[in-house]
């Protein structure tokens, strides 16, 4: 292949990503939850493409889509995920598996090429189950037990139920053979304004945040709106509220440069304007890169909670349940996006840490693992109205098939600059 010349078809590429998107089609997104029948269509979808790339395609027993080969040879693992998170974008996910697809067909099918490409697609990267699910389970870390208890954050379904239905009940889950793959890359959207802002092209991601959230369960007493007096009410969804505000007036003193807290939802029960809750919920979030940060902030939550319950009115539980570890992305694997974005992308790359937890940082646990981004349009993502350019979606494959021919090709440099795996 000539140096000039990745081999992508950008029209195939640009027509695999319209495929996915006509599967759960929202407004110009997609409504992809985990196991929902789009999200399954989508993984059948892939399925059937996996051959066309030399691959042998299996939907193992949590839903992740593998696309191996028994061929011997270095092995490079590429992809992302299908499922959307709610009524959202059609490239979150979808980008990073047609891009592995798109690396499986070019570079499976070169007899010149040093190795193969072998494709992943994650389920539940989104979280409608829990916490990076799919590919915790590839690398060893998900219990049956884990899997038992499972549900869907919006339905309450349990994922047993959902596997079922999905067909999926009492397959293997398929786990990673340690020394397979020289490593992991995948391609996402940047889903912030950075690359748009400067004018760049490709995002050559150095780390990835790690997020921790929790479920702050507030108790008072439901009662009477009208006939209970202001003094001696205990409102849980006041509580809740002053909460909220405590958090953003006192983490700042205690976070870092690049920490993000967030409250993504609150549930008031009963929630009707004439009755007092008597109890209130928030899902809430925090990310950074430094796990250290994280605790520290975690530790400030706790005590405010037992602050506030001390006070009498209510009481506060925090519970943890989500933990994604920060990353770091493996040095050679950046070099290679680097060196493939000066040859397609002009050189119009930046070297940038992730806000947005990714797969990568599961696999990085296991295997040497890099990503790169491409840019969003006004940094717009988890909504419908998510885009990318169609030019940055070609030259984000060429890059993305690029840096797999030199990681593939130099991959005895590759071996010994990368972290050492067991
Ligand atoms: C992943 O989608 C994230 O929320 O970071
Ligand atoms: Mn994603
Ligand atoms: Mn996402």
């Amino acid at each position: 292949m000539p140096d000039n010349h990745s081999g992508v078809d950008g029209a195939q590429v640009l027509a695999d990503l319209s495929a996915l998107r006509a599967i759960g089609a929202y407004k110009t997104g997609v409504h992809k939850p985990t196991f929902s029948e789009p999200h399954i269509r989508s993984l059948q979808w892939l399925a059937q493409r996996l051959p066309e790339a030399g691959l042998t395609a299996e939907i193992d027993g949590i839903g992740n889509v593998l696309g191996t080969s028994d061929k011997p040879g270095p092995k490079l693992l590429a992809g992302s995920h299908l499922e959307s998170q709610n009524y959202a974008g059609w490239l979150d996910g979808p980008l990073g598996v047609v891009y592995a697809l798109e690396a499986a067909r070019v570079i499976n099918s070169d007899r010149n090429a040093h190795g193969m490409i072998e494709v992943a697609a994650w389920c539940d990267e989104e979280g409608h189950f829990g916490s990076f699910l799919g590919s915790r389970s590839y690398v060893g870390g998900v219990t049956d037990a884990e899997i038992d208890a499972a549900r869907d954050r919006s339905s309450g379904k349990s994922m047993r139920d959902a596997l079922r239905e999905a067909g999926l009940a009492g397959r293997a889950r398929v786990a990673c053979e340690r020394g397979r793959h020289l490593g992991y890359l995948e391609a996402h959207i940047e889903q912030g304004e950075r690359l748009e802002g400067s004018g760049l092209k490709i995002g050559v991601v150095t780390s990835i945040v790690g997020i921790w959230q929790y479920r702050i369960a507030f108790t008072g007493e439901q009662n009477h709106a009208g006939t209970t007096r202001m003094a001696v009410r205990r409102d849980a969804g006041l509580a809740l509220a002053r909460f909220c505000v405590d958090i953003d007036d006192r983490f700042p003193a205690h976070c870092g440069p690049r920490t993000v807290w967030t409250t993504g939802r609150i549930t008031l029960d009963p929630g009707a304007p004439s009755i007092i809750p008597g109890a209130a919920e928030m899902l809430f979030q925090i990310r950074d890169d430094d796990a250290e940060v994280i605790a520290r902030l975690e530790d400030l939550l706790r005590s405010m909670a037992a602050d506030i319950s001390a006070r009498g009115r209510c009481t506060v539980a925090v519970e943890r349940i989500r933990t994604g570890a920060p990353a770091l992305m493996d040095a050679s694997i950046q070099t290679a996006v680097e060196a493939a974005s000066a040859a397609f992308a002009g050189g119009k790359s930046i070297r940038m840490p992730s806000g947005a937890g990714h797969d990568a940082q599961v696999l990085a646990t296991v295997m040497p693992s890099g990503m790169l981004f491409v840019p969003s349009i006004g940094g717009i993502s988890h909504h419908w109205t998510e885009n990318t350019a169609d030019a940055d979606i070609v030259t984000g494959a060429e890059v993305f098939v690029d840096a797999c021919r030199r990681l593939l090709k130099g991959h005895s440099v590759f071996e010994r600059s990368g972290r050492r795996f067991a």
